[in-house]
């Protein structure tokens, strides 16, 4: 080509991009070459008065230099943005404080369920787990629960839309008992476990009840099992969790799975017995409900009966939780408000 080598120009400009130490450097090389005045601007300039045979083959070749040369100042540009240090640029201030990142932790509602489950498994239990659809059996009709029994209910229990290879009906499970069921199907006595997990029932959502939450369901099966067995164990279980003042009050109350059944009361933990607004003055808070497995339940699930005994009990984690941190209003559980979460 006359009077130029865009070959040695080539050469040239990437041996000095390469060498360039600094951003500054760098910078005037892109304005010796790709600037207005610069080398591929002459060059350009050039091709008018080329021989018209030769013009568009130079122009090529000027072009093809132009664009290798963008990229190679784009990589080094990258390179000295981002490498170590080149002697005599100013290091980092290694003294300065670092950018502190918050630790995360575990939601409240796990908080209490590990805190629960840890009680029961250091007096011997295992924790296991069922799935939250269920089957109409499980849930109900294996527990006792007969047909006509109002928390079978559509107002009181999400079914799912039937199948048609399926003549069972199938729901989201409306309490963790149905867990009990299938583990005295899978397992024979002795038997002693609980069961952690979410339910769910249609209730419309305020400050106490939510459509979805929590509940942690006992059971333990044997010979010999008795009613005291129960009293001693969740007697242990409001102690631990509560605290060692705290009292426990067996109250007489129904439900179709155990026979006899109670509900569970503690001493308040704000006002300690005495009365107040989270008791509604009465110095007792309701926890759980629990029971002797009832004989039919045993039928169900092919255990004797005249030989094995157990009990069952089954807690709401929301409440619990609620009480232990005094949180006062459900939903905040599942705002994911970091305000809240981060307080435990
Ligand atoms: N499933 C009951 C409920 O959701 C709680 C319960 C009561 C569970 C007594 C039990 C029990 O295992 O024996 O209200």
């Amino acid at each position: 080509m006359p009077g130029v080598d865009i070959d040695s120009i080539k050469a040239a400009a990437g041996q000095e991009i390469n060498s360039a130490s600094s951003l500054e450097e760098l910078e005037q090389l892109r304005v010796k070459y790709l600037g207005r005045k610069g080398v591929l601007s002459d060059l350009t300039g050039m091709i008018p008065g080329l021989a018209k045979e030769d013009r568009a083959a130079f122009g090529q070749q000027a072009n093809a230099l132009k664009n290798l040369l963008t990229s190679l100042f784009a990589e080094k540009q990258a390179s000295l943005g981002q490498g170590t240090p080149l002697a005599g640029e100013a290091m980092p201030d290694i003294g300065m404080p670092g950018i502190v990142q918050d630790l995360g932790r575990l939601h409240p509602i796990t908080q209490t369920i590990n805190e629960i489950c840890a009680i029961f498994i250091r007096m011997g239990f295992i924790v296991v787990e069922g799935p939250e659809v269920e089957t109409e059996y499980n849930n109900f009709t294996g527990l006792n629960i007969p047909l006509d029994h109002p928390s079978r209910d559509a107002f009181d229990t999400f079914y799912l839309k039937p199948k048609d290879n399926y003549s069972e009906r199938f729901l989201l499970r409306s309490q963790t008992s149905p867990v009990q069921i299938r583990q005295m199907k899978a397992a024979k006595p002795p038997l002693a476990l609980v069961a952690p997990g979410r339910v769910y029932r249609p209730d419309a959502v305020d400050a106490s009840h939510s459509f979805m939450f929590h509940q942690i369901e006992g059971v333990v099966v044997d010979k010999g099992i008795r009613f005291s067995d129960l009293k001693g164990i969740l007697e242990v279980l409001a102690k631990n969790l509560f605290g060692k003042d705290v009292r426990t009050r067996f109250r007489p109350h129904f439900f179709p799975f155990t026979e006899p059944s109670a509900e569970v009361d503690v001493s308040c933990i704000i006002c300690n017995g005495k009365g107040c607004s989270v008791c509604g003055r009465k110095g007792w808070l309701e926890v759980l409900g629990s029971g002797m497995i009832h004989p039919n339940v045993f039928e169900n699930v092919g255990y004797d009966p005249k030989v094995f005994t157990g009990f069952a009990f089954g807690m709401g984690v929301e409440r619990i939780a609620m009480l232990k941190f005094g949180i006062n209003d459900i939903r905040l559980f599942c705002e994911n408000d970091l305000r809240f979460l981060k307080q435990f």
